[in-house]
């Protein structure tokens, strides 16, 4: 009796349990009517389980139930509904996460793939399509459902320590550039969230910085990219940023997050917070950001007490519910995907090493200097970050690499001979320097996540010097700087110091005064001073921080295994204070600042309290062309080993887009490519506007000496339109425009004169 019982009620128990619902593609509506209030609540915020660069890469907390160690965070699950856990990790450069784990004789590694910069450097949507499609490989084959990237901020200044991860001065290019990276990385079935959604111009207070905006910039630049990156690649998940934009926090921005990016764009997934980004929960979910990550026990509180006393509505928590679902079924780890944490390293490598110097700028090369003679063999290595580059930024941008080929490895694969007194002398200072700058740091920096402060060159004399030009064929000196999340660079950081000029200076003295020649490389995340190095340099190459393979890549330019195709995604001063937003920039006030100090007194301190953004839509190239105000190097600058002849532009119009084509010949002896930028002009109205603006973009593929290419690029009459605030539109002005084919901003190839007709775009009188 008792045994059929039990029989009975286990057959209850298990009809009860399959009868309920379990999540599918097609009954989202269903599962959420069935939802308690406390499960709606849950799956709204997220977990986290302590990053791998905050020190906890081998021995998590077992009850924290990270399900990929050191991933940033996972969405809730609710097991009765079928919902599992999703997991989210960072970053822009590679997925991050731990590499060693407890007890397992396994590794983690993921590739290190070049910074944003250099991406961006590229100038080629394939490109970075086919980068994103191996990237994406890695996101998926280590169980990860989205990568916390690409970052996309707009380098207002070249003091945010964040801009190695972002692409460009230009929304355009930013735009055009994440939209690649994304659609690329998708294409394995994970997902992205370009971030940080908006105005997180600055590390300087970013959690708390006001930045003050006008509407016409915030439409014009510092939305303009997230816009074209929706329109063209809809990401599965948007980051909102920390700061608030004109006194509202982004994360409880209704206008931002609803009417901007979904009324207005047609995004149509989900928006999470960035990290730990603790608002009013109310507003948060009322604004349209669905997910709260990490999330916590308070919010999920906030939440449920909301919708008992209303001030919650059921509807919007619903709405943001909703898309979350929609995320959910979409992700491998809800289809039970097999990962097989063995993605193919070697294979992504290879790539990563070819891909690189298409991003890396030639910035000088008198008398061909690069690529160096086949018969040069000795090398005198100078600077110390030769003998220790930087493959990337710190922070969550930054990955758990196998490896980094340095310079002094790259070389010596290149079979070259490297001067055997400076690698020991290198050898030593760089124990020295690095314990130095290490313990400067205290604690936070052996785990990798402040940036190194700048290590000074070591002082050698002159004899060091003239011996070291007796003994080499050629000197190639490293200038290098690491920067990353949380601090800002500092004028130091930007400038080039008495140590460095010693260098250079005695480097280029005596490898002249013996007829061999001096080649600068920039290992660098941002933009530094150049002038005073192009007095002391035959060559400068623009290396960035190239990822793992970096000095593979670099000495494959070098010896010209490989050709550099990069341009400038951003202008380079001659100095700081020629860029109209450095007097409103923090001068380096950092997060290991910001710790010891309490956040209302942060708060009254000039541009970290509130940053105007005074210089409006004048940023970078806009506004040092249309002031014919001198740089270092212009916007859309780069050498290459040959040279390109443009001829026979046009402009035709079809319909509401214009096809712009121009044909490109090498005219060079060395193969190469070429970045092609399409500039225009607009007729006077009533609002004043820049010289010219980017509209377009495209590279050649690989031309012979020789060989020409028609190259093609489109772009909308709404492309062409600027923001008036007085109607709150885009306005397109009826007249005569001028399509710039050129090289550079600076260097102006043919120009077509086109007719185009007026265009308005109603936009929302909104973030004000
Ligand atoms: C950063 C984000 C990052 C997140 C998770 C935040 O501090 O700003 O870029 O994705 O942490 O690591």
């Amino acid at each position: 009796m008792k045994k059929t019982f039990l029989v009975i009620s286990a057959l209850l128990i298990g009809s009860t349990l399959s009868s309920q619902t379990k999540l599918t593609p097609k009954n989202i509506d269903k599962v959420i009517k069935e939802m308690s209030i406390e499960e709606k609540a849950k799956m709204l915020t997220g977990y986290s389980f302590g990053h791998s660069y905050w020190g906890l890469p081998t021995d998590p907390d077992p009850n924290a139930g990270a399900i990929v160690l050191g991933a940033a965070g996972n969405t809730a699950n609710i097991e009765r509904f079928g919902i599992p856990h999703t997991v989210m990790s960072d970053g822009p450069a590679g997925v991050n996460i731990a590499p060693k784990r407890k007890n397992d004789q396994n590794s983690y590694y993921c590739s290190g793939f070049p910074i944003g910069s250099l991406i961006a450097s590229t100038w080629d949507t394939g490109l970075v399509y086919n980068l994103g499609t191996i990237f994406g490989n890695e996101v998926k084959e280590y169980g990860v459902d989205v990568v916390l990237g690409p970052g996309m901020n707009i380098m207002r200044n070249p003091l945010c320590g964040r801009n190695f991860e972002y692409y460009s001065e230009d929304p355009f290019v930013s735009g055009l550039i994440a939209a690649a990276i994304i659609n690329g990385i998708q294409s394995n079935g994970v997902g992205t969230s370009p971030k940080h959604f908006a105005g997180n111009n600055q590390e300087g207070n970013r959690t708390h910085n006001n930045a003050v905006i006008s509407q016409r910039a915030l439409r014009e630049i510092y939305l303009k990219g997230y816009e074209i990156m929706v329109k063209k690649s809809q990401p599965w998940t948007i980051m909102s940023s920390y700061n608030y934009i004109n006194g509202v926090y982004t994360q409880e921005s209704k206008d931002l997050l609803t009417t901007i990016l979904r009324d207005e764009w047609g995004y149509k997934n989900i928006v999470i917070t960035d990290w730990t980004g603790t608002r009013n929960t109310k507003a948060q979910v009322n604004a349209g950001n669905d997910l709260m990550m990490p999330g916590n026990a308070e919010q999920i509180k906030h939440i449920v007490d909301g919708l008992k006393d209303g001030s919650i509505k059921m509807a919007d928590v619903d709405r943001n519910l909703k898309r979350i679902l929609e995320y959910v079924v979409k992700t491998p780890r809800y289809m039970g995907y097999k990962y097989s944490n063995k993605p193919n390293l070697n294979a992504h490598a290879e790539k990563i090493r070819k891909a690189a110097p298409e991003g890396m700028v030639l910035l000088k090369n008198d008398d061909n200097t690069l690529p160096m003679h086949s018969k040069i063999k000795k090398v005198a290595l100078f600077g110390h970050t030769s003998y220790k580059l930087y493959a990337g930024g710190t922070g969550s941008g930054n990955v758990n690499k196998p490896y980094v080929i340095d310079l002094l490895k790259g070389l010596d694969n290149a079979g070259m001979i490297i001067d055997d007194t400076l690698k020991t002398v290198y050898a030593k200072y760089k124990e020295y320097a690095h314990h130095e700058a290490e313990s400067e740091m205290g604690t936070f920096t052996t785990n990798g996540y402040f940036p190194r402060p700048r290590v000074k060159e070591p002082s050698m004399g002159e004899y060091t010097y003239i011996n070291a030009a007796d003994r080499n064929e050629i000197a190639i000196v490293t200038v290098g700087r690491s920067s990353g999340e949380g601090c800002d660079r500092t004028f130091e950081d930007f400038n080039i110091n008495p140590d460095e000029m010693d260098m250079l200076e005695q480097t280029y003295k005596a490898f002249h005064n013996k007829g061999k020649k001096v080649i600068v490389i920039l290992n660098v995340g941002g933009v530094i001073e150049t002038a005073p190095i192009q007095k002391y340099a035959d060559a400068i190459l623009l290396a960035w921080q190239p990822g793992m393979e970096a000095g593979n890549s670099i000495a494959d330019v070098l010896i010209g295994k490989s050709y550099p195709s990069g341009k400038l995604t951003m202008t380079w001063p001659i100095k700081l204070t020629d860029v109209p937003s450095t007097k409103n920039f923090p001068n380096g006030f950092n997060w290991r600042d910001e710790i010891f100090k309490k956040q209302d007194d942060i708060n009254k301190i000039p541009n970290l309290g509130e940053t105007r953004y005074e210089e409006g839509i004048n940023v970078g190239y806009r506004y040092f062309q249309t002031a014919g105000k001198e740089v270092s190097y212009p916007f859309g600058f780069g050498l290459g080993y040959t040279k390109f002849e443009y001829s026979d532009a046009k402009v035709q119009r079809k319909g509401d887009r214009y096809i712009a084509t121009v044909t490109v010949k090498n005219v060079g002896n060395s193969k190469g490519k070429e970045a092609v930028q399409l500039y225009v002009t607009a007729p006077a109205g009533e609002l004043d506007k820049p010289a010219f603006e980017l509209k377009a973009f495209a590279k050649t593929h690989e031309l012979q000496p020789g060989e020409s290419q028609q190259i093609k690029m489109t772009f909308t009459n709404y492309d062409l339109a600027s923001y008036d605030e007085k109607s709150s539109s885009f306005v397109t002005d009826k007249g005569t425009y001028i399509a710039r084919f050129a090289a550079s901003a600076a260097d102006i190839r043919q120009n077509v004169e086109f007719k185009v007709s007026a265009g308005i775009v109603k936009c929302h009188d909104v973030m004000k």
